[in-house]
């Protein structure tokens, strides 16, 4: 085990800006869990394995077993919304899990009530709600989260805090002057520059009070210089952005298959409805701009066009998202992907994916809360890019290109497990178990 490694808090805090869907069947999902009412499905902390050593050896503990996670049993929640209602309410509201699920841990749901937000329509136009910070400027709003996470930390007696943004998509923001350095973003919070989105704000909080962040949505928020040079200065990891659940999930899965048989693809028309909130955020020109770029770039990094003109150079790629009420959480995601094989003949792969997107998503968090309470405790900071796996849109350093690849995305998270316990890493050569078969002077 590498010596940094500290022991996993007794108790640990996770604040949700957004106690929508995603955030309360995550927190009632892991209330149920607790009182062994369901299993933890999706999540790889909970149920996954990893394999250790060579195959010979026949070592492959739980991931909870072989690295120190904080326990499911230990976390405990709060977070702010912008509407008052708790998270009893907002679960009923949100429609994911049945009112019988609700009603097991109801005591616990009404225990939340959301903490007044930092929320400007500027920034989410189909929304409005009471539960709103007033402050003189963004700087001070930020101060006043701050405060926030104190009183949380003490009302619990935490000593450890993670934060996961759950909240809407904001606008699409393109980096700019302001968010260059830290200097200059705190300059444009003093100055409330219109670059500055909420999300923003709660990073910078979270970052200043040194706890952990990832952010859910495709918003820039923690994908900018100046939150690196914090999460830098104060040892802090970040992650990001926009949970890989549905529709982008399957791309991930698909595409890097067709690439491995050098099946060429010259068209993917994603289509999407859904009926629930982030549904109606996302109606918003502007709001589904955040979402369509951080949906589109997927394929090509992972088909890289450049490198396999022949395959996939005129590949037009297009996402759709519509907004359709009667379906609320439970989205149908249709994919038709036109391909060709041997001498150029075309192929069809049509899918269908009727899937809940919230159901998807809870154990996204649940991961990334016990991931990055870990990379806190072993020491690392700045971008986690070995949290890539969970992500559409996975952040990275300015001179690498994001991994995309499901696949090589769990090989890197398993790697980066292994090398934080001291283990070997897991090259799948293999040519070892055959020596003295493979020489050819035998
Ligand atoms: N569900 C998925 O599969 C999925 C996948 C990837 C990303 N996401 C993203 O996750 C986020 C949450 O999704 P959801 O389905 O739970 O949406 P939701 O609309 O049900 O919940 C979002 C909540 O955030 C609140 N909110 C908005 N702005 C806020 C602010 N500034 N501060 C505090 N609260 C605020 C809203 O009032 C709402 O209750 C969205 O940004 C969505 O795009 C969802």
């Amino acid at each position: 085990m590498r010596k940094q490694l500290k022991q996993p808090p007794k108790k640990l805090g996770v604040l949700i800006p957004g106690l929508g869907a995603i955030g309360t069947s995550f927190i009632a999902g892991v209330e149920l869990i607790k009182k062994k009412y369901a299993k933890p499905i999706g999540s790889m902390t909970q149920m996954g394995t990893i394999r250790l050593g060579k195959r010979t050896e026949n070592r492959t503990p739980l991931i909870k077993d072989f690295v120190p996670l904080a326990d499911i049993n230990s976390l405990v929640f709060g977070g702010w919304d912008i509407f008052n209602e708790t998270a009893y309410e907002a679960a009923k509201h949100a429609k994911v899990l049945t009112n019988e699920h609700i009603e097991l841990v109801k005591d616990e749901l009404q225990a939340i009530k959301p903490m007044k937000a930092v929320f400007n329509r500027r920034y989410v136009k189909k929304l409005d709600g009471p539960n709103v910070k007033k402050a003189g400027n963004k700087y001070e709003l930020a101060q006043k989260l701050m405060e926030d996470i104190d009183n949380f930390k003490q009302e619990n007696e935490l000593d450890s805090v993670v934060m996961v943004w759950c909240a809407s998509t904001e606008v699409y923001i393109e980096p700019q002057e302001v968010h260059q350095s830290l200097e200059t973003f705190e300059k444009a919070m003093k100055e409330n520059h219109d670059a500055i989105s909420p999300s923003m704000i709660y990073a910078y909080a979270a970052l200043k009070k040194g706890i952990p962040f990832a952010n859910g949505a495709p918003n820039l928020t923690v994908d900018i210089p100046a939150i690196w040079e914090l999460a830098k200065k104060n040892q802090v990891p970040i992650a990001g952005k926009d949970y890989k659940t549905g529709q982008t999930l399957m791309k991930t899965i698909i595409s890097p298959g067709l690439k491995a048989r050098l099946l060429g693809i010259n068209g993917w028309f994603s289509t999407n409805i859904l009926g629930n909130r982030d549904g109606e955020v996302l109606d918003d020109p502007e709001s589904f701009k955040t979402k369509e770029v951080s949906k589109l770039g997927v394929l090509n990094y992972i088909l890289q066009p450049e490198k396999n003109p022949d395959l996939y150079k005129d590949l037009y790629h297009k996402v759709r998202i519509n907004y359709y009420p009667p379906r609320g959480d439970n989205k149908e995601g249709w994919d038709n992907i036109d391909i060709f094989g041997w001498l150029g003949y075309p192929m069809q792969i049509k899918i269908d994916f009727l899937c809940k997107d919230s159901i998807l998503a809870a154990p996204i968090v649940l991961d990334l809360v016990l991931f990055m309470d870990l990379a806190q405790r072993v020491g690392f900071h700045g971008i986690q890019e070995w949290l890539s796996f969970y992500f559409k849109s996975p952040m990275h350093l300015p001179k690498l290109y994001p991994e995309h690849d499901l696949f090589v995305q769990l090989a890197k998270l398993k790697n980066t497990l292994r090398y934080i316990m001291g283990e070997d890493m897991i090259t799948h050569l293999g040519l070892d178990y055959y020596d003295g078969q493979m020489r050819p002077e035998d």
